[in-house]
């Protein structure tokens, strides 16, 4: 570089008119109009227009030779476009730059897409070459609020007392559910390093040696499959607290939400955050992570239809399930098409069929033939439909019927286009279940993780009637998304104990998992609780974008792959030789 940069490309005005300015950056666009050459420069902030004049020859000649994607370097007067030629769309639009001096400094070979916002590119292509991907400002800009958010969250944990504290990478498998990463260990061969899953043992180490309070902006590994809302590797913004209940966490994690969203999007979010209790969560919107930016709630059919001739509610409700509907305003101008659809949309829910009453001019059902007019009637009363709706029910065990109404009432939601993109519906959904039942091992399971306290209340009920406890647990939904989730965690040996007893863990195994944490308990351990946020989901959601790969630099594919680097990839024989590993699999080539 000969020249020292003064400006990015949009830092320039008309009120710098006049002044001499360098800058650097990528081509854009050439035009070439036989005495003038005008050039698009383009850097991370955008575009600058460039002008270089046939009467300096020298420099209409290096003018001459640029490509897009070539990096180059020019120095000129900064002047007002001529009459006409200004551009309202452009942030320099009504200035550019008289080029006086200009050098090459890197040639570039034609792209394989045309690096611009019109080029249409298929994803994986995209990826492969992400880096020229990145160069568009609709694809960079996520980043930068990612980073924007980076920061905000550090500011404000410091400002509330919290340490930055970083913790392993290679370290033990936590019991937090998905598949490990492991990393086999050299000296030690046959043993294996887990990466983390999430910091949490770590974090109630930290709060065991009297941090107080802990965060980090830290990075998450976890085998499972690819959904749009979900990466092998992912960001947490983690935190923990000490001398802390319920109320504590979430007061410090709601004035961080309100900074957030006044400093990114500038929006006031209304404080307290409502608060939902799971089991009113699960009742009215069949999900534990309710949208509730529109209603088409839940209702519960099952008093009205019990006892009825259609053997397939009579079968779901005497088997302990349950039958329910939602209602959907104008839906009855669906097409049978459109019905069918929807009813194949539930079986991936494993819902056995979508049942329905159409209220057009007459009323429209492939079960009404079950039904005398008084029940039909009753039915349609309960459902609160008038003409013009359509009801749709499910049948089955409770579980079922609201995971498959639940995602069924977002999907129509979606496709009658009532997702309104500016509101910012945060909400906490309380009290989960400590437990659940686990059919295939015959036992209960931690519904978080066995060290989730229960509620005061119902600490007693551990022993008695398990399934009854509700726990200190919390998460925290945006628009449907769960972005965060955490709980206040069990903290004396007795509670602990009993929790172990009621998940059927004996004492050998709990101290085979968890023995550094329940040794470390008895040194004396401080009531603590926290929460970790998904960073990616949190920017995916600030972006408006719809899946986390857009707010990640190089993301992953669905198969868990990268397909710019080409991982995971095999490895020299040698290499493996020296961890003693063997390859027993490998991938089929096609
Ligand atoms: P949890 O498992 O709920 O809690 O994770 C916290 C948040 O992390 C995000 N998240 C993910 N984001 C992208 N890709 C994934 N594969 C993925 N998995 C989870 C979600 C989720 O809400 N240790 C506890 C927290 C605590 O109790 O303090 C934990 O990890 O937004
Ligand atoms: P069938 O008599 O099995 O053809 O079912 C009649 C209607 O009931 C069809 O529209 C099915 O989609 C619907 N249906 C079947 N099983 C269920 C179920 N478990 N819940 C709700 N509707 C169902």
């Amino acid at each position: 570089m000969e020249f020292k940069r003064t400006h990015r490309c949009t830092e320039l005005s008309a009120q710098n008119v006049g002044e001499t300015v360098a800058v650097m950056g990528w081509v854009q666009k050439v035009r070439d109009l036989g005495h003038l050459i005008f050039v698009d420069l383009r850097d991370r902030s955008g575009i600058l227009q460039l002008v270089m004049n046939a009467d300096d020859a020298e420099i209409y000649k290096i003018g001459q030779t640029l490509h897009q994607e070539y990096v180059i370097e020019a120095k000129g007067v900064v002047r007002p476009r001529a009459e006409g030629m200004t551009n309202p769309n452009m942030k320099t639009g009504e200035i550019e730059i008289e080029v006086s001096a200009l050098n090459i400094l890197s040639a570039a070979e034609t792209p394989p897409f045309v690096v611009s916002e019109q080029t249409k590119v298929n994803d994986e292509m995209r990826l492969k070459y992400r880096y020229l991907d990145l160069r568009r400002q609709s694809v960079m800009h996520p980043l930068e609020v990612r980073h924007r958010v980076a920061f905000l969250t550090r500011q404000y944990f410091e400002e509330n007392g919290f340490w930055e504290i970083e913790t392993p990478m290679l370290t033990k498998s936590t019991p937090e559910g998905a598949r490990d990463y492991l990393v086999p260990s050299r000296v030690h061969p046959g043993s294996f390093y887990a990466l983390p899953q999430s910091p949490q043992q770590y974090k109630q180490l930290l709060m065991v040696s009297g941090m107080d309070r802990y965060f980090q902006i830290v990075k998450c590994f976890r085998d499972e499959d690819l959904r749009a809302d979900r990466q092998p590797e992912f960001t947490q913004i983690d935190l923990e607290m000490s001398f802390v209940d319920v109320d504590d966490v979430i007061a410090v994690n709601e004035g961080y939400i309100a900074r957030l969203m006044k400093e990114i999007r500038g929006v006031d979010i209304q404080l307290p955050l409502p608060r939902l209790p799971y089991s009113e969560a699960m009742r009215r919107f069949g999900s534990d992570k309710p949208d509730t930016r529109f209603g088409m709630e839940l209702c519960d059919l099952t008093e009205v239809v019990r006892g009825c001739g259609f053997s397939v509610f009579a079968s779901a409700i005497e088997n302990g399930g349950s039958v329910r509907a939602i209602t959907v305003k104008g839906g009855a101008s669906f097409s049978r098409k459109e019905i069918d659809a929807l009813g194949e949309y539930v079986k991936t829910y494993r819902a056995k069929g979508l049942a329905w009453i159409s209220l057009a001019e007459t009323v429209k059902s492939p079960i009404a033939k079950f039904f005398s007019e008084e029940e039909l009637n009753a039915i349609i009363t309960a459902a609160a439909a008038e003409t013009g709706d359509l009801i749709l029910m499910v049948a089955d065990k409770n579980s079922v019927v609201f995971d498959a109404l639940g995602n069924l009432r977002v999907h129509v939601a979606k496709k009658m286009d009532l997702l309104d993109e500016n509101k910012w519906n945060f909400l906490w959904v309380t009290d989960f279940p400590l437990l659940e039942y686990n059919e295939d091992e015959g036992r209960y399971t931690a519904m978080h993780h066995p060290f989730t306290c229960p509620r005061d209340e119902d600490a007693d009920l551990l022993e008695t009637a398990p399934e009854k406890v509700l726990a200190k647990a919390y998460d925290i939904v945006l628009n449907g998304v769960e972005v965060g989730g955490g709980s206040i965690r069990i903290h004396r040996s007795d509670m602990q104990a009993k929790m172990f007893r009621a998940i059927g863990m004996s004492q050998e195994e709990a101290v085979e998992r968890f023995g550094h944490l329940l040794e470390a308990f008895r040194y004396g351990t401080p009531p603590h609780g926290g929460l970790a946020y998904g960073l990616d989901r949190l920017v995916m959601l600030l972006c408006g974008c719809s899946s986390i790969r857009d707010v990640i630099a190089f993301p992953k594919v669905q198969n868990a792959s990268e397909l710019m680097t080409a991982a995971p990839s095999p490895v020299d024989s040698k290499q493996l030789e020296e961890l003693g590993i063997a390859v027993t699999a490998s991938e089929k080539t096609e």
